[in-house]
């Protein structure tokens, strides 16, 4: 009986054991990814930073996948300290973080889609994914009022000139007049002289 009990708690130890360093090779290899913002909006010609931070017992690799309704396609695949390698596409607009983050600049229309960030350990062969969704809008609302400011000044340029042509015109008008006006006397005095 004695013996029994001591045998099943060893089986319990053993497994209490196992259970453990389990777990600690699972947390060794574990990759968390903390990303505050998963939904952002910008405009056309503005900078996106999706900021992550990957932490991981090991070297991972970093890489980025950009997705829309129509095409998916590489933007840049790193491993901190080891090497970059970003897409030709992106690579004058792309900024690689050594904790994952990645930083878009020049944002245009077509970049609206999804994000997809994929950490991989290789060594312990786990991976995890990340998506984030951003929408570029259109500066219209600027545009417009770009817009009416310009007709407006445009409009007042156009009426400033109108009155200054119809001021210059009944100046040069009465300039005539007066002309004459001075004129004739003249005349009629140097033909009286002549006369
Ligand atoms: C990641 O690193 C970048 C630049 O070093 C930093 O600006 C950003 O805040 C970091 N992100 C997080 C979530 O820590
Ligand atoms: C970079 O990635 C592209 C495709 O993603 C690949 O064709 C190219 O060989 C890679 N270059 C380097 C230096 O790893």
């Amino acid at each position: 009986m004695l013996m029994l009990y001591y045998r099943l708690w060893d089986v319990h130890d053993v497994a209490a054991l196992f259970c453990f360093l389990l777990y600690m090779c699972q947390r060794a290899g574990a990759i968390s990814i903390e990303s505050p913002d998963h939904s952002l909006t910008r405009s056309v010609q503005e900078d996106v930073f999706f900021s992550v931070d990957v932490a991981c017992n090991c070297t991972p690799t970093i890489q980025w996948t950009f997705m829309s309704s129509s095409v998916s396609r590489a933007i840049g695949i790193w491993r901190p300290g080891v090497f970059t390698n970003v897409t030709a596409d992106y690579s004058s607009r792309v900024e690689a973080h050594d904790n994952g983050s990645m930083g878009l600049s020049d944002l245009r229309l077509q970049d609206t889609g999804y994000y997809v960030l994929t950490v991989t350990d290789e060594l312990g062969g786990s991976s995890k994914d990340v998506g984030f969704v951003l929408k570029v809008n259109e500066v219209l609302y600027e545009d417009l009022q770009y817009l009416s400011v310009s007709a407006l000044a445009l409009a007042c340029l156009a009426g400033l000139l109108m009155l200054a042509m119809w001021l210059l015109n009944k100046a040069y008008g009465k300039i005539v007049a007066w002309r004459r006006r001075k004129e004739m006397p003249e005349n009629d005095t140097t033909e009286l002289q002549r006369l």
